[in-house]
């Protein structure tokens, strides 16, 4: 199947049809690996990272290595020509000559959205400021569908920074356009999920209900994490105030649902106490994993595709 995107800067680009197709491909990627370790042979990936990031950036690059790719890039934007002034627009237009596909993550919101309108080859957000994160949920989605076997009539609770994590908001409006969930956002009340977005849910028909506190685990099929976004706020004091609205300890489990998914992008901070780590429930390490197969099926599709219509 050709996806019909060239880029993928939004959790939206993709049909569900497509996001289908990316987890059977996914999962024949985990069950066959050898069948595909030449499939992006002689193609280069570029990871062109002005944030910070570990699953991000190395899951891509695991990806690409284990199709049997190479890759290239930076990590840190003061080892590229940024820092001398060079625009956005004028180092995507000389990386498009040195690759096939890259990725991008950059603080600025619609960075993506911008370099893919300079990129000749594909373009992959892999994280804009606080506005999106799509292949977060193309790992979460995928996460959900190999443990629960389904993407719709869950009950689901995210937790934590729903204002600045672009992880949340990527999440949402993807999994809200499956029938039957139910949204608990728990969060401070200073970071609620924005404005913008509790409308395009609440037009989409999401049922969503807003808390405060974390309780009720037991009717959850999915608790969400997620870290407190220390980087993204406007001075320390008000972090400091809210860093550890929320940490999840093992106890307050107890009543929780025996195939309950506790998920988390990672990294976290303090939310998941370690104590957790060893309940069966906890699914956010085989998580990070699962990010690798479904990065490798996106790979390989964008650049298929671009064969397809060379
Ligand atoms: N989940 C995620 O984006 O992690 P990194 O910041 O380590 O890439």
């Amino acid at each position: 199947m050709e996806l019909k995107v060239k880029h993928l800067c939004h959790s939206l680009d993709l049909s569900l049809e497509e996001l289908d197709y990316l987890f059977s491909l996914a999962e024949d990627m985990m069950k066959n690996r050898a069948k595909y370790s030449s499939s992006c042979q002689n193609k280069i990936l570029a990871t062109l990272f002005f944030e910070p990031s570990t699953r991000t950036r190395l899951s891509f690059e695991s990806a690409m290595l284990r199709l049997g790719g190479t890759v290239l890039g930076f990590s840190d934007s003061n080892q590229s020509s940024t820092t001398k002034g060079e625009s956005l627009q004028d180092t995507i237009k000389t990386m498009e000559g040195y690759c096939d596909l890259m990725v991008i993550r950059h603080p600025k919101e619609g960075a993506a959205k911008l370099a893919s309108e300079h990129s000749k080859v594909p373009v992959i957000n892999g994280g804009d400021g606080g506005h999106q994160h799509p292949t977060q949920t193309l790992t979460d989605l995928f996460t959900i569908k190999t443990k629960l076997g389904r993407l719709t009539d869950l009950n689901i609770a995210l937790c934590g920074d729903l204002k600045y994590g672009r992880t949340v908001h990527s999440l949402l409006l993807a999994l809200s356009r499956y029938t039957g969930n139910t949204f608990t956002l728990i969060s401070p009340p200073e970071l609620e999920i924005p404005k913008y977005l509790k409308e395009q849910l609440l037009k989409s028909g999401a049922n969503i209900i807003i808390k405060h506190k974390l309780e009720d685990l037991e009717k959850l099929d999915i608790l969400y994490m997620t870290r407190i976004q220390r980087e993204r706020f406007f001075n320390e004091e008000d972090y400091l105030k809210l860093k550890d609205s929320f940490i999840l300890r093992k106890y307050m489990l107890k009543d929780a649902k025996d195939n309950l998914l506790i998920l988390h992008p990672l990294p976290r901070v303090n939310e998941i106490h370690p104590d957790v780590d060893n309940d069966h429930r906890a699914t956010y390490f085989e998580q990070a994993h699962l990010g690798v197969y479904i990065r490798m099926a996106l790979i390989y599709s964008l650049i298929k595709g671009g064969e397809q219509n060379a």
